[in-house]
């Protein structure tokens, strides 16, 4: 998981830039109880906040909660798994923007985040779904393929039919899902390979570092067409956005 907070904020903005509209659709209203799941750095939970809800942010990392904690200091932010976690109070609603992309199996997630809703409340997120970042990964395992390399993928992107079950599962009622393309542009002219140091970490802990540039150069050289215009990269981002409730 994420160990480096700086760098997080520093070149990967969009991620938080693209959650400001699903802050939109969770609408937080004043004195709601609200659970932001895999807060990252704690710029959504502090948005979220900044209505007046009573926001708790988890993260897996304890990096950062850290950072979070330095950032907002009137907010609250508790390390935790999203498949092992529960609060003695209800939340009105759970938020969750691009983290449970990371999270395997998604049916314990699920199960987490329906006990920890009161009734009535609210499940909004999103995820990479089916086809996210498919050109970046089929380049990366090639060429980690090409240099012996066989590690299994640290991600989850299912289709909207597949996660509205598992959501329906946990008991929960879907008021709203859909599946889209998001091309994302990235931050510099280093920027996919900024995006490949930082999300592609478990993918690479088995390259030694001196491979690591020439492995970048490879996937850049393999996706520049599909990927590069405009003067800089896109990520083939697709989305899966959710809301629902607990009856
Ligand atoms: C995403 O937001 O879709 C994503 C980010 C990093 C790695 C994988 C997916």
């Amino acid at each position: 998981m994420f160990q480096d907070p700086k760098r997080y904020q520093a070149k990967h903005h969009y991620v938080t830039s693209a959650g400001v509209d699903l802050v939109e659709v969770l609408d937080p209203q004043v004195e709601e109880r609200i659970l932001d799941l895999g807060c990252g750095t704690g710029q959504l939970s502090a948005q979220i906040a900044a209505v007046g809800a009573e926001v708790v942010g988890m993260d897996l990392s304890t990096e950062m909660v850290e950072a979070a904690r330095e950032q907002f200091p009137d907010l609250s932010f508790v390390v935790g798994d999203a498949r092992d976690f529960s609060f003695a109070e209800p939340f009105d609603a759970v938020f969750s923007n691009a983290a449970l992309h990371w999270v395997k199996p998604p049916e314990t997630a699920l199960a987490c985040i329906a006990a920890c809703l009161g009734q009535g409340g609210r499940f909004v997120a999103e995820l990479g779904g089916e086809r996210n970042i498919a050109t970046i990964s089929r380049a990366l395992i090639d060429q980690l393929a090409a240099r012996g390399f066989h590690p299994q993928s640290p991600w989850y992107f299912p289709s909207l039919g597949e996660y509205a079950r598992l959501v329906e599962q946990a008991g929960l009622r879907i008021a709203y899902a859909s599946h889209f393309p998001r091309p994302t542009r990235l931050e510099s002219e280093s920027g996919l390979r900024d995006w490949l140091e930082m999300f592609a970490e478990e993918l690479t802990a088995d390259v030694p570092p001196a491979m690591r540039g020439e492995l970048w150069d490879a996937v850049e050289d393999a996706v520049r067409l599909a990927l590069y215009g405009d003067g800089g990269w896109h990520a083939d981002y697709w989305r899966l956005r959710v809301v629902a409730y607990k009856e």
